[in-house]
């Protein structure tokens, strides 16, 4: 597949063989999610100077600043400069800060993506934003920075957990509720994962071809996630973000039912799909006491919020649009519905 953001021509492959696309030119260089160099090691021993490569310890935490000199000295000693491709290789931690590093290295260097997570496969090694975590907010700091090539393999889902494989099910549950999309389609006749993950591509590419920098249509991509991310923020991140995101196309499909948007019968086509993979469906009656308490400070304090929350909503089963409200309340009291123990 191949697309064009903005002034960058970007290539998505689903490798036949990972060996020849690890070893595109000479003294390329490697960042790698430890675990997945330990479980996959012979997928690496094409690189014949184990020197170029860096393993990462991958996880939310290490996706931050402390992390980034590691990374630069390491391009430094490898005389890393503007050519020379940078490969980012694991989840989605792992491909958002090498990315983020190779994009402000020398102001920019070459680089390749190789997601081994679900999620990374259909969200976060496509699109082109990278990130670092910084204090409190999450991927605070970051760039639209496009891998000129991203390369699958979907053998590396094999060694992912339930839980990992099912917040990549989320996201292409949530892209499926878009307009531009054969994923409806291919969900009702049981298509294969690797048939979902490339129409799930194809759907956020085609978004974001037309707007990289999250102006327009590639907000509808934040269905679910401002619900999602009080979930997240009042439970200190217990919950999942897969989870979290799964209960906001939820409850964005049932707010949507309360303003009358969408019928009764829409919403429960909504939850109904979300059903069919069995995707989370509510979250412990313990957390509404943080709701209670710091709900409107965080739908404050989104990102995607300015004087108003905005929220993705339903205007049909495969329509979306950005609804704003100063009411925090009717967005809390929608969550609120969903805690069960
Ligand atoms: N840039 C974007 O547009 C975008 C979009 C969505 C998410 N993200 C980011 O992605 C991150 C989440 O990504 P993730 O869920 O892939 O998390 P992750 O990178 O933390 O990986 C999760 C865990 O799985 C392990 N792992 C990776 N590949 C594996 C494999 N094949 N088998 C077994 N274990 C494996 C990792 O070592 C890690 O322990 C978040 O930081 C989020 O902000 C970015």
């Amino acid at each position: 597949m191949k697309y064009q953001l903005e002034n960058k021509k970007i290539e998505i492959v689903v490798a036949s063989k990972l060996s020849n696309e690890l070893t595109l030119e000479q003294n390329c260089v490697y960042v790698i999610d430890k675990k997945v160099y330990e479980l996959f090691q012979q997928d690496f021993n094409s690189i014949s100077d184990e020197t170029r490569i860096l393993l990462f310890e991958a996880n939310e935490q290490s996706k931050n600043l402390a992390s980034l000199p590691k990374i630069y000295a390491f391009f430094k000693a490898k005389n890393v400069h503007r050519r020379t491709l940078i490969y980012g290789i694991g989840g989605g931690v792992t491909t958002d800060i090498t990315a983020f590093a190779a994009s402000t290295y020398k102001r920019g260097c070459r680089c390749i993506l190789i997601p081994t997570t679900l999620l990374g496969m259909v969200d976060a090694a496509i699109g082109g934003k990278t990130g670092i975590n910084f204090e409190n907010i999450k991927n605070g700091i970051g760039s639209f920075f496009p891998a000129e090539k991203v390369v699958l393999d979907e053998k590396y889902l094999e060694t992912l957990s339930n839980s990992k494989l099912q917040a990549g099910m989320v996201e292409i549950i949530k892209m499926s509720f878009l307009s531009n999309t054969n994923l409806p389609e291919l969900l009702e006749r049981n298509a294969t994962l690797i048939d979902l993950i490339r129409e799930a591509i194809k759907t956020k590419m085609d978004i974001c071809v037309h707007d990289l920098e999250d102006k327009n249509t590639r907000r509808m991509l934040n269905l679910g996630h401002t619900f999602g991310h009080v979930l997240e923020s009042v439970s200190d991140y217990v919950i999942s973000h897969g989870t979290a995101v799964s209960i906001g196309i939820r409850a964005a499909a049932r707010l949507s039912r309360n303003l009358e948007f969408i019928p009764k019968s829409v919403c429960e086509q909504i939850e109904n799909r979300m059903d069919d993979h069995n995707l989370p469906k509510s979250f412990p009656t313990k957390y509404l006491k943080g709701i209670n308490k710091n709900g409107r400070e965080v739908l404050k304090q989104d990102k995607k919020a300015d004087t108003q929350v905005n929220l993705v909503l339903f205007k049909n089963l495969q329509k979306l649009f950005v609804y704003r409200t100063d009411e925090s309340d009717e967005v809390l009291d929608v969550l609120r519905e969903f805690a069960n123990d």
